[in-house]
């Protein structure tokens, strides 16, 4: 029998070979929508990107102040049983990155690669899978920050194009939605949580996190947010802190960073009755388990899914001919044999 841990990897394996054979989730329903996936949402330096990265528990996503995400990253977390850890880029095949700053210097190259040393932003999204020991199988997608104006060298148009794209992820019944808020600012005046509330009106797959705790003044506090009493939602809100812009200057690790916040949580005078739900170790976990929730729901769904893929791919090979040597016929073949695991798996959790 094989294990829900198993099944979120076998999903991931199947996210990437789709994206391989360039099935993006275009138009229609692809295999791709079909799978769950989690995405940041909230205004620009919220603290979205530093949420992803400690949930992966790795440094290794540009960060800072302004417009620093200008194209969204598609992040597949593979948890791997050798204890090889290294990351490798869609554009940059069969290069594996044990450097994770060497994974971050790639971010923005191949952002610049786009959209140029600009504050112009881009739709095409960067495809990054990271295999290690320390991760949950999980796929993660970092966006542009919500903004209110353009500002010097951005086009008009940018606050609704962006406003555009991350609705384009988050509108799909398949995205868990992490809406970023930053705690000192006031949660009315949540970006993230007005998109969210759009796409997800019952907040089924809507996960409040509230940032920069720490940086609340002084006298004041969040328990309000984070015990549901300022905003109702489905999920409980999770309080996090992460890693000031001087953590940042000053190299502080992710090691470092975690025992922080969580000695943070445990001896607030405010927080410390919540301490065992706050934090982003807490927050990776029931992420993880949420998508365990929803694959076992989906499991009928997707495996008429797969079965469907299973068919047009049988035909794609009937048409090309097999056996193949070109890559396109290796490839298929592989997401077939991935399709056939996929719905072995599925069907052996549904007896
Ligand atoms: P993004 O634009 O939403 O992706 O935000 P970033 O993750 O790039 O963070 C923006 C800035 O806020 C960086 O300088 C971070 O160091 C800082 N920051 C983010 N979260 C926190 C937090 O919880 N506490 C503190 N003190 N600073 C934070
Ligand atoms: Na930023
Ligand atoms: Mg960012």
């Amino acid at each position: 029998m094989a294990t829900m841990e198993s099944l979120i990897g076998l999903v991931n394996k199947i996210q990437r070979a789709c994206t391989v054979l360039g099935d993006h989730g275009g138009q229609g329903m692809s295999l791709w929508e079909a799978l769950p996936s989690v995405a940041v949402v909230g205004g620009q330096s919220s603290g979205k990107s530093s949420v992803l990265e400690s949930i992966v528990g790795r440094d290794f996503l540009p960060r800072g102040s302004g417009i620093v995400t200008r194209r969204p990253l598609v992040l597949q977390l593979h948890k791997t049983a050798s204890g090889a850890e290294y990351a490798e880029f869609l554009h940059a095949p069969k290069r594996r990155l044990t450097d994770f700053a060497a994974v971050r210097k790639e971010i923005s190259d191949e952002t610049d690669r786009i959209t140029g040393k600009t504050k112009q932003i881009s739709n095409i999204p960067i495809h990054l899978s990271i295999y290690s020991p320390h991760v949950v199988n999980l796929t993660l997608i970092d966006l542009p920050g919500l903004t209110k104006v353009a500002v010097e060298g951005q086009s008009d148009s940018i606050v609704e194009d962006i406003e555009n794209m991350v609705r384009s992820y988050v509108e799909k019944p398949n995205c868990i939605i992490l809406a970023i808020t930053p705690a000192n600012q006031d949660i009315a005046t949540s970006d993230a949580i007005k998109l969210a509330r759009e796409v997800d009106p019952s907040g089924e797959r809507t996960f409040g996190v509230l940032t920069k705790l720490d940086l609340m003044d002084k006298g004041t506090n969040a328990t309000e947010v984070l015990e549901g009493r300022a905003y109702r939602l489905q999920h409980p809100w999770v309080g996090i802190v992460n890693r000031s812009q001087a953590d940042i200057n000053k190299n502080v690790d992710m090691i470092v960073a975690r025992r922080k916040e969580r000695e943070y949580f445990e001896t607030s005078p405010d927080y410390g009755h919540l301490a065992s739900r706050m934090g982003s170790e807490y927050l990776a976990k029931l992420l993880s388990q949420h998508l365990e929730l929803v694959i076992k729901q989906r499991i009928p769904s997707i495996i008429a899914m797969i079965n469907k893929t299973i068919d047009e791919l049988n035909a794609e090979l009937d048409r090309i001919g097999r056996p193949i040597a070109a890559d396109g016929g290796a490839q298929l073949y592989m997401i077939l044999e991935l399709c056939r695991a996929f719905d072995r798996v599925f069907k052996e959790h549904l007896d």
